[in-house]
């Protein structure tokens, strides 16, 4: 296949990302990788329970593999996660009482632990990675009082432990890490999905106002949270509008926009009709117009996934290769969005 490679298309606009595991970096998935893409994302192998499964013991072996070989390859690299309710260490948050029963750890103890987590991963990987999901997915899904962002948040072990403050610390610790060397250039993110639903992006709005400007009183003019994370996990009846009203406002925040983990849920069953492929390709082209629009605060639009196959959500079809790599609507929809 002759096919032009996306990031070319999108290379005055923003970073082209696609997800990586060791798996894909090899032969023929190797070559569609650096061919579309100049940005990755480990699917997997950055996530704290891969990092630090047991308290003190960090497990930086394969990451570091995987890193290298992706900047290698000529690919950028963004750090994917901190600090999650998933794929985390039940230790870092979480103890058992005398029952036997999960209860939160004490605050100070859990702190402690988120601190040491983000400082020794952040200095770790150093300037190896351009950005940082530092926190992913605080927010609840369907926030009734998107004007309280605190009662917005997830019931989540760290929140539990912690406190609603957990989120703002765990900026802090990331911060320090990247004062410490002021020739690094990594932007901190916060991650989240479903952010086309209007209450949740106001409630994702409200407190990443709210932290940068507590943070900016005592440090004028500057961020503490650089970025907002859209995932994009869309199905093909999600409303673009809605899309670009969050995208829009998170612009209007003063920080940067990433679209970190977009697939577009399309047929079911593996099963994908020629009527509703043209309809996920209109989707991702509509996307990509948006996207285009607002390029100048746009860092990196990554897709989640090679291809259908091995998308963590195979039987829907999300992604823009078939299970073959081969180009489907989706694909002539992101190189040609108008
Ligand atoms: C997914 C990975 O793609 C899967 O391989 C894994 O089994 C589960 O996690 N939001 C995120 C990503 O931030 O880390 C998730 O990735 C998808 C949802």
């Amino acid at each position: 296949q002759d096919l032009t490679p996306i990031k070319d298309v999108y290379q005055d606009d923003f970073l082209i990302g696609n997800v990586v595991s060791v798996e894909d970096m090899q032969g023929v998935r190797l070559e569609l990788l650096k061919k579309h893409f100049n940005a990755a994302t480990a699917g997997n192998a950055m996530k704290p329970d891969a990092l630090q499964r047991t308290k003190g013991v960090f497990t930086f072996t394969d990451a570091d593999k995987l890193i290298d070989k992706t900047l290698a390859e000529g690919l950028k690299m963004h750090g994917h996660t901190l600090v999650w309710h998933q794929q985390s260490p039940a230790w870092m948050n979480t103890t058992e009482d005398a029952g036997g029963n999960t209860i939160p750890l004490g605050r100070e103890e859990a702190l402690d632990n988120l601190k040491t987590h983000i400082k020794t991963v952040v200095e770790h990987f150093g300037n190896k990675v351009i950005s940082w999901d530092v926190v992913n997915e605080a927010i609840n899904d369907n926030p009734q009082t998107p004007s309280d962002w605190k009662a917005s948040l997830r019931q989540a072990p760290w929140y539990q432990a912690i406190g609603a403050d957990y989120v703002e610390q765990a900026f802090l610790a990331a911060r320090e890490v990247l004062d410490e060397h002021p020739d690094w250039d990594i932007r901190l993110y916060y991650n989240d999905y479903n952010l086309d639903n209007q209450n949740k992006s106001k409630a994702v709005y409200n407190m990443v106002h709210e932290i940068n400007t507590n943070y900016q009183k005592n440090h004028p003019g500057k961020l503490l949270i650089d970025g907002v994370g859209m995932q994009g996990h869309y199905m093909v009846n999600t409303n673009p509008a809605n899309v670009k009203s969050s995208l829009e406002s998170f612009i209007s925040l003063g920080v940067e926009v990433s679209i970190t983990e977009l697939d577009i849920q399309t047929g079911s069953n593996y099963q994908l009709s020629e009527k509703l492929a043209e309809a996920q390709g209109y989707l991702y082209a509509q996307l990509f117009k948006i996207f285009r629009e607002h390029a100048a605060n746009i860092g990196r639009v990554t897709i989640w996934g090679l291809d259908d196959g091995t998308s963590w959500r195979a039987s829907t079809n999300p992604l823009i290769f078939d299970k073959d790599l081969q180009a489907k609507p989706a694909y002539y929809g992101v190189i040609d969005p108008d």
